[in-house]
């Protein structure tokens, strides 16, 4: 449930029509609701109550510095993949202490970074990264807080792009290699081993999976404490997917996810970290777009937005779905017809849907793209000198743009022209 709702004939984010919102900032847009983002975030911790845990969000969904304080205010932690994002964590003033670090190749700067800041623990991909952490931990004269990400050889059975957890995917280690990269771990005096992680994919609708995945994790926690290594702290990932077309798709909740949580890991009496992005973030958001122009084709109608793949790339990337609806709600029983809906970028690519049912639209009418809170503004180029659009928080009745659209002359200038021309 999202709080993007017809009242009165117009969408709504909250108690804030749409329109006026175009009206202040132009269009397109991204734009938040502060309740949806809460909501979705109570979910995942309501559904961990009773152990021990930290809902540690995965910024890279959606980073903007207002949602990050949103969210951190009601308790949240943050997973980081950048030296980047974690200074843009402590900017929006979370705790080192509740700040994750992920990611296949952290350098040792960004190392450095999170040791000198705080880290609750690296999540560790690789044993030469190990050595590095190590190696800048002994510097700074610290320890560093570890896990290591273990590669359960899982399908996720999501989309090839986002699948992370099969053994022929860059990420983790190879699961039946754990008991040496922990020794080898162990013997390393700048480490402290915290526990195990592991993620396998984004845009998960089935349990089953994760299931096997976590049941993976906890035979490993059993074997490892074997051998002496003090498996605390269990950080299971992202991944749970959300409903794109409202239609047809159930994906899991967070509080059957949750269950299977306790049901396979909870006679182990870890702490549990969960690392959720795209179902805190995705419905919590829309991408707002105005129809330029409405053009006659070869047996098709066009509509041609003022988005584009720059501003929301997953169409083009993923081919994924995006439910559009008009911003004005069409008078009942309205006679739909199909428009294929591209934005202004010359590539084919840049089409957003293919003989998707609308009602009748007109140059200069609002079209909003549900679904596009997660990885939409985060992925988002200024390909063909297009402005990043901005971003704007609702929170009840008020309304703030969290993000200006740059100017043409700040994109322009930031090129350096060499002296030799
Ligand atoms: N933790 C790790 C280590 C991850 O790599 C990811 C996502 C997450 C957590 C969060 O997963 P989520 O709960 O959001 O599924 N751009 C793609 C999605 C890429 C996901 C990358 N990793 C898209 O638009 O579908």
């Amino acid at each position: 449930m999202d709080h993007f709702l017809y009242r009165d004939g117009a969408l709504h984010a909250e108690d804030v029509p749409i329109a006026r919102i175009a009206e202040a900032v132009g269009t397109p847009f991204y734009v938040y609701s502060t309740a949806t983002l809460l909501r979705h975030f109570h979910l995942f911790d309501d559904a961990l109550a009773g152990t021990d845990h930290l809902v540690c969000y995965a910024m890279k969904a959606a980073s903007n510095q207002a949602i990050l304080k949103t969210l951190a205010q009601a308790g949240a932690g943050m997973d980081v993949v950048s030296g980047g994002e974690y200074l843009r964590a402590k900017a929006a003033g979370v705790p080192g202490d509740r700040i994750v670090f992920s990611g296949v190749g952290k350098t040792a700067e960004e190392i450095r970074t999170a040791l000198t800041g705080g880290i609750r623990q690296f999540n560790v991909e690789s044993e030469p990264e190990m050595e590095v952490i190590n190696a800048v931990a002994q510097d700074l004269g610290v320890i560093a807080p570890i896990t290591v990400r273990v590669n359960p050889d899982v399908d996720a059975k999501t989309h090839a792009k986002i699948a992370t957890g099969k053994s022929e995917n860059k990420f983790g280690i190879p699961i039946a290699r754990a008991p040496q990269v922990y020794a080898h771990a162990a013997s390393l005096p700048g480490l402290k081993v915290v526990g195990i992680d592991v993620h396998i994919g984004s845009q998960l609708t089935d349990l089953e999976p994760f299931r096997l995945a976590y049941s993976k994790v906890a035979e490993l926690t059993e074997q490892l404490r074997a051998q002496g290594h003090d498996i605390h702290r269990l950080d299971l990932g992202g991944g749970l997917g959300i409903p794109y077309a409202r239609s047809n798709e159930a994906p899991p909740l967070p509080v059957e996810y949750g269950a299977m949580i306790k049901e396979t890991l909870g006679h182990l009496g870890c702490e549990i970290e969960i690392e959720p992005g795209r179902l805190i973030a995705g419905n919590a958001g829309l991408m707002v777009s105005k129809v330029i122009y409405v053009k006659s084709g070869e047996g098709r109608d066009f509509l041609i937005l003022d988005g584009a793949m720059n501003d929301l790339i997953r169409p083009a990337m993923y081919d994924a779905y995006h439910d559009i609806v008009p911003v004005i709600e069409p008078a009942p029983g309205v006679e739909q017809r199909p428009y294929d809906i591209v934005g202004p970028v010359c590539e084919t690519g840049d089409t957003f849907a293919k003989q998707r049912n609308m009602p009748p639209l007109n140059p200069g009418d609002l079209v909003a793209f549900r679904s596009a809170g997660a990885y939409g503004a985060v992925m988002a180029s200024e390909y063909n000198t297009r402005p990043l659009i901005p971003e704007v928080l609702v929170n009840g009745d008020q309304f703030a743009v969290i993000r200006e659209r740059p100017t043409f002359d700040e994109i322009i200038n930031r090129d350096t022209i060499p002296e030799w021309l």
